[in-house]
């Protein structure tokens, strides 16, 4: 159990977390929080409303919510000895090559990878949540749909900051009519905050699930009119690819900090891995000694960081592609190591442990939930569509946003992705093969029970983001408000800066400086989802930094 440290006077501000007894769900949106309530109170457990919320987040949070996306779910049944890990990640199409977003004259072609038919994975989301359900659910199928089916049937009140997204992105929705006509009226203008918001070609694709399951989305009529979308507009995803796809159990990677075990997404994410590794590399230092947010501690997890991300460019993709040397990443001695050459008074410059290249950044979205029932059960999820909406495309006659995960691969050698990631062979393109990934969906366990699940968007800042959720409450006994709330950094090896963002200490960032780091302000970082086991109950708490996130309790 964790101790809830008290919140200090800097910190006074901060909302206070949610707290229930019977169970609680935290996510980015509130109709789905609520939808996830609903359907622990109807007797589901964490599962059938892990996957319930992932069906209503497709309708009520399209920007990160989806059907035409993937992601990775981390379930820990109550007894379990262990978590397991739902892999249902985007895959290449068959006919994907390593090549396919070159030029003529061998640069990148952004508008391939990022915004067009060719950027689309096979999706995996429909998969992951029904294995989920099929394997460790207890409610019927049809009762963790049936929310989802009626929001996007009966339609709900547009939320603002939807109709304020939607409007947001019309530019880029414009190229494409069958998006137009899902998010927009008949005539073309924005729905206003309150007015009832309808999707009913989704509705029928969600009943297309109901009724047949896994076939009633990768075959018959939803595959055929992806498939068709596909071949009008010289995108690669057919039918086969479709029926082909499938989500995989995958084993997790564990690891142990300062008596806690903790649990994440092992490869095709990179978040699992590194998060082990920096843990493992902090293990032998005082941080709690040396202050939340300090300039020892910083420094020192910014050399950890860099070191890990190094790793990531190098050893990680697709392991059913890839030889992803897991254990090595995540073996202490490894880690004992790495920290070797720390020098803790002055930065450690990118380019001496590996040469780089600077970065570019696109507006991204993913969303994270977590929910614990009332039994311990505990579910960890995070998926998306890469960028907020994905391509921006709605596959005609769907409803459904098409992902652009494909350029989460590493298109050409030394030349970064959206995130600024750089990656070689290990995370080349190659048909049916799954684009290496951030997303770190987390579960902390004490004595064999689950007391913490948390995740993050955020795409290559998830990974420091769960590493700080973590540090905040094991390390710097934080309450998951405050370690929430608290303000945050990121180093990825390159570019070679610091993000931090506003509430640094101004002499903490000089002696930063003073270390030899480059310092950039950026808006936010992450946004934390969490669910925690406390003495008679579970607090939740969904970060401020972006909007609509509500942490639901269920109590008697
Ligand atoms: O899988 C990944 O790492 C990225 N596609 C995640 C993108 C993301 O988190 C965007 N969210 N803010």
């Amino acid at each position: 159990m964790f101790f809830v440290g008290a919140i200090g006077a800097a910190q006074a501000q901060q909302p206070q977390a949610v707290f229930a007894t019977k169970g609680m769900v935290a996510s980015a949106e509130a109709l789905a929080s609520q939808v996830g309530v609903d359907i622990l109170k109807a007797g589901g457990n964490a599962v059938d409303s892990a996957v319930a919320v992932g069906f209503a987040m497709a309708v009520t949070f399209p920007r990160a919510g989806n059907l035409g996306g993937g992601g990775f779910m981390l379930v820990r049944m109550a007894g379990a000895a262990a978590s397991v890990a739902i892999d249902y990640r985007e895959k290449a199409p068959l006919a994907a090559t390593s090549t396919m977003f070159l030029d003529a004259a061998g640069a990148v072609d952004k508008d391939l990878s990022r915004f067009r038919h060719t950027s689309v994975g096979v999706p995996g989301t429909v998969a992951g949540l029904l294995l989920a359900h099929r394997r460790f659910g207890r409610l019927p199928r049809a009762a963790v749909l049936a929310p989802a089916i009626a929001l996007a049937e009966n339609g709900f009140a547009m939320p603002a900051a939807l109709a304020e997204s939607l409007q947001g992105r019309r530019q880029r929705f414009a190229r494409w009519p069958a998006t137009m006509a899902v998010v927009f009226k008949a005539d073309g203008t924005a729905y206003r905050a309150g007015e009832l918001f309808r999707q009913p070609d989704l509705a029928a694709v969600l009943k297309r699930i109901a009724a047949a399951g896994h076939a009633g989305f990768y075959s018959g009529t939803t595959a055929a009119l992806i498939a068709a979308d596909m071949r009008r507009h010289g995108g690669l995803i057919t039918q086969v690819d479709l029926a082909a796809y499938q989500a995989v159990v995958r084993p997790v990677i564990s690891g142990s900090y300062r008596g806690y075990q903790i649990e994440a997404m092992p490869p095709p994410s990179s978040g699992g891995v590194h998060l082990v590794q920096m843990l493992n590399m902090l293990t032998p230092f005082p941080i709690a000694d040396w202050g939340h947010n300090q300039a020892p501690t910083i420094h020192l997890m910014v050399e950890v960081m860099r070191r890990a991300y190094a790793d990531r460019s190098q050893h990680l993709g697709d392991p059913d592609f890839w030889s992803v040397p897991v254990a090595g990443l995540t073996d202490r001695r490894y880690a004992a190591r790495l920290i070797g050459n720390i020098d803790l008074q002055k930065a450690t410059p990118s380019d001496s442990l590996q040469p780089g290249r600077p970065q570019a950044y696109e507006s991204p979205e993913t969303t994270h939930y977590s929910i614990i029932d009332a039994a311990g059960n505990a579910v960890s999820n995070t998926y998306t569509l890469n960028f907020g909406y994905g391509t921006g495309i709605v596959a005609a006659g769907t409803g459904i946003f098409l992902n652009n995960e494909m350029d989460d691969f590493s298109a050409k050698p030394g030349s970064p992705n959206a995130y600024g990631l750089l990656g070689g062979a290990a995370n080349a393109i190659a048909a049916e093969k799954r684009p290496l990934s951030s997303m770190t969906p987390t579960i902390v366990s004490r004595d064999g029970a689950a007391v913490l699940a948390t995740g993050s968007p955020g795409g290559s800042r998830i990974i420091t983001s769960v590493l700080q959720m973590i540090l905040n409450v094991i390390d710097h006994r934080m309450d998951i408000a405050t370690a929430t709330g608290a303000p945050r950094f990121h180093h990825q090896w390159w570019p070679d800066h610091i993000r931090y963002e506003a509430g640094l200490d101004e002499a903490v960032k000089t002696a930063l400086r003073q270390r030899g780091h480059t310092l950039k302000k950026v808006k936010a970082l992450g946004s934390l989802h969490t669910v925690m086991r406390v003495k008679h109950g579970f607090l939740g708490f969904s970060d401020r930094r972006r909007s609509r996130g509500q942490a639901i309790g269920v109590d008697d």
